[in-house]
């Protein structure tokens, strides 16, 4: 039976994968926001996944103002890299996994989630930034991704809740697949940021930090924050943060939460980034070692949190 061991967020700013494919990550501005992901490489290198769900949102790369899915899952075998006015991002192309795909898909739209199903797509920096924090720059990624475009670009968005309980039916989808996978489940997107309009450029990390706690802790007080909020507190793009809750929504109610990382800025952007790893005693001998205790670079000392357990003696940044 497949199962999901684990759930990742990421921030997906795209100037982030223009500083990778311009060899400026050890650039002291860049190397601040990498250093952040250093350890979570290593956590993603003994995870080692079967397969990735990733779920994050097209930047008029795929679709455009003509077509607009609320949630568009890719049931394809491959998935370019999509040229985003500078020609495609020097990564390689995403295989797909289109027999669990499939498989979701159906379960999915018959617990009345209405997917559409795409059988041919280009992906943009929303979805290959955060697989470069996450693996690296190898010359193909180590294991299959699913796709899973959410529309958080034309208003209406889907509501915080929606997305946690698709979460939710997409868990029950991979725990009725019959092979033996392990997945991991990515929510990208966030934290608070805005790029146009009289308040580009806003940043507001207390609202971020707690929404960061209350995705380990609380996450259906989550699902209750309305789009307003998002909007007047996060800026306009950070509406993106409620893809983070299809994450959230197919892990346990109760998760470990191994590692996290806040900086700012990259580009004009609230960096934030967070593993939780579901507790299952059965799966405990083939879990990966988190990466608690583990020392940490020095930057990312300076912004990245202990485990859970450590923070009555050392409240984070
Ligand atoms: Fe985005």
């Amino acid at each position: 039976m497949a199962r999901i061991i684990a759930g990742v967020t990421s921030s997906h700013v795209p100037a982030i994968g223009a500083a990778i494919d311009n060899k400026k990550t050890e650039e002291p501005y860049w190397k601040r926001v990498f250093s952040g992901f250093e350890k979570s490489k290593e956590w993603m290198a003994k995870a080692k996944p079967d397969v990735v769900i990733a779920v994050y949102n097209d930047h008029a790369s795929a679709f455009s103002v003509e077509l607009i899915p609320t949630f568009a899952l890719g049931c394809a075998a491959e998935f370019p890299p999509a040229d985003e006015g500078w020609g495609p991002r020097p990564v390689p192309v995403v295989k797909g996994h289109p027999a669990l795909a499939s498989h979701i898909a159906q379960s999915v739209i018959l617990d009345e989630f209405d997917l559409t199903i795409v059988n041919k797509m280009e992906v943009d920096h929303g979805l290959t930034v955060p697989l470069n924090l996450m693996f690296g720059s190898p010359k193909e990624w180590p294991c299959p991704v699913i796709p899973l475009a959410v529309n958080v670009v034309v208003y209406p968005p889907p509501t915080g809740h929606r997305c946690y309980m698709l979460g939710r039916a997409i868990r029950k989808a991979v725990q009725s697949y019959p092979e033996d996978l392990r997945v991991v489940v990515m929510g990208t997107g966030g934290m608070s940021h805005q790029i146009s309009g009289p308040r580009a450029g806003l940043i507001n990390s207390k609202f971020d930090k707690a929404y960061l706690d209350g995705l380990t802790r609380d996450p259906k007080k989550l699902t209750r924050i309305p789009h307003v909020e998002y909007m007047r507190e996060a800026g306009a793009e950070g509406i993106e943060m409620v893809m983070w809750l299809i994450m959230r929504g197919a892990l346990d109610d109760k998760v470990k939460e191994v590692y996290r990382f806040y900086t700012v800025p990259a580009s004009n952007t609230a960096v934030g980034h967070i593993i939780l790893e579901n507790i299952d005693r059965k799966t405990k001998s083939r879990r990966p070692a988190s990466v608690r205790g583990a020392a940490m670079g020095k930057r990312a000392a300076a912004t990245a949190t202990l485990p859970l357990g450590a923070r009555a003696s050392r409240p984070h940044s």
